[in-house]
C-alpha cells in the first residue's frame, strides 16, 4: 500500500470518518456547485434502475441522505447507513421516515438477504477494503436483489482535459475556502487511484453479482454500475 494521505487519495477509516464529519455542513452545497446541479439527476437515475415500490432498500454510505431520499420517493422502505455522525445529523434533518443508522459498510449490521435493493452513492471509493464492501452488499441482498453504485470515475475522451482542469485545479481551490477543505485534495487523488469502470465491473462479478452493467454519465466522469445478486 502507498502513502496514507489526503494528497495520495488514501486514508485510514478514522480519517475518512473525521474528514466527512468536518465537511458535513458544506457537503450538499459543494455537491451542487461541483456538479453544476447534476448530482441529483444521477441519484434519481440510479434509483430508477434498482428500486421498485415496496422494496426494502439499503442506502449505504448515505451521507447527508440525498440518495436515500430518492429511493424513498421511488416507493422504497429505506434504511440509510453511514459511519459519520455529522453527515447523519444532516440526513436526519431531511426525513423522519427514512431510518438512519450509524454503521460501517465493511460490517453491515443486517442478516443475510435482508434487502431487495441497495444503493451506494460516491461511497465505495472511500472504503478501506473495496472487495469486502462489495461482498457485504451482496450478503445483505436477497438472491435477485439489485445493486446500484454511483461513483466518480477517471474521465476519458475529448472531455478529459476539461475535467482535468476542473478537478485538479478548480475543485481543490474551492476546497480551500470551506471547512475541512483538504477533502477536496483527497477527492481527485482518490478518483485517480480507484479502479476504472471496467475493473469495478469485474470486482462486482467476483463479489457475486450477475448482469453487471455500467453507464458513464456527465461526459464520462461518473459511472453508474448495476448488478443483481446471484
Ligand atoms: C461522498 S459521501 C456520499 C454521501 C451520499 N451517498 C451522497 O450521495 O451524497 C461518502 C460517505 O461515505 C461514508 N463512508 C465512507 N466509508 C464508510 C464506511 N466504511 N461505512 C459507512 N460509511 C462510510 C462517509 O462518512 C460519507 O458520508
Amino acid at each position: 500500500m502507498g502513502p496514507v494521505t489526503h494528497e495520495a487519495g488514501t486514508l485510514e477509516p478514522d480519517a475518512v470518518r473525521s474528514m466527512f464529519d468536518r465537511i458535513a455542513p458544506a457537503y450538499d452545497a459543494m455537491n451542487r456547485v461541483m456538479t453544476v446541479g447534476l448530482d441529483q439527476r444521477w441519484r434519481r437515475l440510479a434509483v430508477e434502475f434498482v428500486v421498485q415500490p415496496g422494496d426494502r432498500v439499503l442506502d449505504a454510505c448515505c451521507g447527508t441522505g440525498d440518495l436515500a431520499l430518492e429511493a424513498e420517493r421511488q416507493g422504497g422502505q429505506v434504511i440509510g447507513l453511514d459511519f459519520s455522525e455529522r453527515m447523519l445529523e444532516r440526513a436526519r434533518s431531511k426525513s423522519q421516515t427514512v431510518e438512519w443508522l450509524q454503521g460501517d459498510l465493511l460490517a453491515l449490521p443486517f442478516e443475510d438477504g435482508s434487502f431487495d435493493a441497495a444503493t451506494v452513492g460516491f461511497g465505495v471509493r472511500n472504503v478501506a477494503d473495496l472487495e469486502l464492501g462489495l461482498r457485504e452488499l451482496r450478503r445483505v441482498l436477497r438472491p435477485g436483489g439489485r445493486l446500484a453504485i454511483l461513483e466518480i470515475t477517471q474521465p476519458r475522451g475529448r472531455l478529459k482535459p476539461f475535467f482535468g482542469l476542473w478537478f485538479d485545479r478548480v475543485v481543490p481551490v474551492l476546497g480551500k475556502v470551506i471547512p475541512g477543505g483538504r477533502a477536496y485534495a483527497y477527492l481527485p487523488a482518490s478518483v485517480r487511484r480507484f479502479p476504472g469502470a471496467e475493473d469495478l465491473a469485474v470486482k462486482l462479478e467476483r463479489a457475486g453479482f450477475a448482469a453487471v452493467r455500467f453507464k458513464l454519465l456527465a461526459g464520462t466522469i461518473v459511472a453508474l454500475h448495476t448488478g443483481t445478486a446471484s
